[in-house]
């Protein structure tokens, strides 16, 4: 304390004149050791901080995600494109991403197909705030129930009528008309199918992705936001409902989410993201959002469909939905809180679960448990 009264503290006129010229000619550290640890110290807190404001800035990096997944892949994390099979691409590589001009009415185009199911009521008797829409393989009935009975329960959220509904294709096998059946007395119990006449295989997503497009724009035109969510997913609803609520979010051409940015087309035959150029011939993804969940205002439907019709389809949605994007000349935002859409999670936190709007989870049985466990009463952190 003595030395720093006498030294550098603020009364210079009790300091004698050879200490105090002394001192200016002091080199500022004493030695280079010191100075690193200085500089350390800086670079820390400036990250620290940074990395606790807002979004992981490091989330801007674009190859992040990619690196991390591939360095050391958490359990459930799966990248969309994960579900391409690498043989399956080979067969359908023949024409150019976006078709010559006439070329029309393209695979992913959806009114190259037709509703089984449609329940074309349900926008009629209200009209919705959000509607969630949900890609399900057709017997994966342990997803759909979990999600009934946890995020897609409640029709008033925050004040917000939300409806959620299931976007199934055909299966195929043996026991297809069997399985129909089935299908019908769930939507008979339920109301929330919605069914088109594709096959419902991991290559066909695009279609299915296109499909719930279509429907948005033909059944459900009234409703202000949709959001496309995997059925293995966490929602927070509540933050999802608050986040749109909030007074800056636009109402057209909004499409947000986890964004990708500059998203190299893998071309490595080994890998299982591994897209030919002959299909997709530039070497990076227009802007995306994450096929995990992503929200959009419901006029951009419409013109997704429009679009479609001339666009060669590839099997990774999401960059397909960013391609839509790109050609109707507009761009993905930033959520307001980027940290909010999580993809792979490590493990549940009930205090960081009441915070995030979405996560990635292992299995039905996992997503009843978080559930419940944060709707407990009393404070989650
Ligand atoms: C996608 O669906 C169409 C229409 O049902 C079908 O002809 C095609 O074989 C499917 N493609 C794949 C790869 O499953």
């Amino acid at each position: 304390m003595g030395d720093l009264e006498s030294g550098s503290g603020g009364n210079g006129l009790k300091r004698h004149p050879v200490e105090s010229s002394s001192l200016q000619k002091k080199p500022l550290f004493h030695s280079w050791f010191q100075f690193l640890i200085l500089l350390c110290l800086v670079v820390f807190i400036l990250c620290y901080t940074l990395s606790s404001s807002s979004l992981s800035w490091w989330q801007s990096f674009p190859l992040h995600v990619q690196w991390t997944s591939r360095l050391n892949p958490p359990r459930h994390y799966r990248h969309p494109q994960q579900r391409v099979e690498l043989n399956e691409i080979h067969k359908t590589t023949q024409d150019p991403p976006v078709a010559p001009t006439g070329t029309q009415y393209h695979q992913a185009y959806p009114r190259n197909y037709h509703f089984i199911m449609d329940n074309t009521e349900v926008c009629k008797t209200k009209t919705p705030f959000l509607v969630l829409m949900v890609p399900v393989a057709p017997n994966n009935i342990a997803a759909r129930d979990a999600i009934r009975q946890t995020w897609g329960k409640d029709s008033l959220v925050q004040g917000e009528v939300v409806l959620t509904l299931f976007m199934l294709g055909l299966s195929g096998g043996a026991d297809g008309e069997q399985q129909q059946e089935k299908l019908k007395q769930e939507n008979l119990q339920h109301h929330d199918l919605i069914q088109s006449d594709f096959m419902d295989t991991y290559l066909n997503l695009t279609i299915k992705t296109m499909v719930i497009m279509d429907w948005l724009a033909t059944r459900c035109p009234t409703a202000a936001y949709a959001m496309k969510i995997d059925s293995d997913m966490f929602l927070n609803i509540d933050n999802l409902v608050i986040m749109l609520q909030r007074p800056g979010i636009p109402k057209l051409n909004y499409l947000t989410g986890m964004l990708m940015w500059n998203r190299p087309v893998v071309r490595s035959k080994d890998s299982k993201w591994y897209v030919p150029e002959e299909m997709y011939p530039d070497p990076q993804y227009p802007t995306y959002t994450l096929g995990m969940g992503y929200v959009f205002s419901n006029d951009l439907p419409e013109k997704y469909v429009d679009v479609s019709k001339s666009i060669k389809p590839f099997n990774i949605e999401d960059a397909y939905i960013g391609m839509c994007m790109k050609i109707l000349g507009l761009e993905p935002t930033s959520p307001p809180n980027p940290s909010q859409f999580k993809a792979y999670n490590t493990r549940y936190d009930r205090c960081e679960y009441s915070k995030i709007i979405t996560y990635i989870l292992g299995s039905p049985q996992e997503l009843i448990n978080y559930w419940t466990d944060m709707k407990k009463p009393g404070p989650p952190c």
